[in-house]
């Protein structure tokens, strides 16, 4: 951004412009993939070459002039290269605009926003991430984050549910995980197909699959109202309400605790989350 140093003040205009948190970036598309009827992954980079600066769990908002934003959470790790993923499912007019850009395409982004998943009360502790359906785009950051520090975790476990078996996203790492001996991984569909041959079943079904130790430190993402329930199974097993963190992804639209969109009595999920330890939020009773 050029600056100027005239006496008419017009070098902290330039800083104004800078730090202008409505001011989005141009992001250039690296790579597209279609993962499901509905989601296609972008692969991006900031056009200015820059590093996105974000930690796991934090949101985008993503853009294309003339037709608006949607909020995403990040989908991939900070510790991962200079790109940066997010997934869009086609719902609205926005995201069906989104997902018809391709490669070399650009869109625009506003953010990091929120605060992500916390890494000072996950690490040194068996980690437990619980994901149902699109629930897996922000979690994915924090599976590809723990799957680059290892070392900083116990015990890795992942939960993932879909509809069915045409609706998993991210099938590449659905096949490292099944064999990696990093993460013990557990997969369910509610329905299954003739071509499926695993588990069938809510995703509470997988508690069932391995032992979960009550210092278990859990991250959930998903439908409302799978929250209720792996929530209901957490407690039988010991797990405390303050180390279950859910994220909140939802009814967000400038991200920056301005429109009160997102607001949850007197919590903004954008500013305040997405990621909230439950133990902060079951009182509120819109929460989940
Ligand atoms: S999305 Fe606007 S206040 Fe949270």
């Amino acid at each position: 951004m050029p600056t100027t140093t005239c006496a008419c003040g017009g070098k902290a205009a330039a800083k104004d412009v800078k730090d202008n948190i409505f001011l989005p970036k141009e992001a250039k598309i690296v790579r597209v993939e279609k993962t499901t009827e509905m989601e296609r992954i972008f692969t991006l980079r900031l056009a200015d070459e820059s590093q996105m600066k974000f930690e796991p769990g934090q949101i985008l908002e993503v853009g294309l002039m003339g037709y608006g934003e949607i909020p995403l959470g990040l989908a991939s790790s900070p510790t991962r290269e200079k790109t940066f993923d997010i997934v869009v499912r086609s719902v609205g007019r926005v995201s069906q605009a989104l997902n018809r850009l391709q490669q070399g395409d650009t869109l625009l982004v506003r953010g990091p926003w929120g605060k992500g998943f916390p890494l000072e009360n996950l690490r040194g502790h068996d980690l437990l991430i619980i994901a149902g359906g699109i629930g897996l785009c922000p979690t994915r950051s924090l599976i590809q984050y723990a799957l680059d520090r290892r070392k900083e975790f116990k015990r890795f476990i992942l939960f993932y549910g879909a509809r069915d078996p045409q609706q998993q996203l991210f099938l590449a790492d659905l096949a490292d995980w099944r064999k990696s001996q990093d993460v013990e991984y557990h997969e369910t569909v509610d329905r299954g197909d003739p071509t499926w041959k695993g588990n069938v079943g809510v995703i509470t079904s997988l508690f069932s699959k391995t032992k979960i130790d009550p210092g278990t430190r859990v991250v959930i993402c998903g439908p409302p109202i799978m929250f209720k329930f792996v929530i209901r199974e957490l407690e039988k097993l010991g797990v405390a309400r303050a180390n279950i963190y859910l994220d909140l992804e939802r009814r967000m639209k400038c991200g920056v605790g301005k429109c009160g969109h997102c607001q949850i009595n007197d919590k903004y999920v954008c500013t305040d989350g997405p990621v909230f330890a439950f133990s902060e939020i079951e009182h509120l009773e819109e929460a989940i």
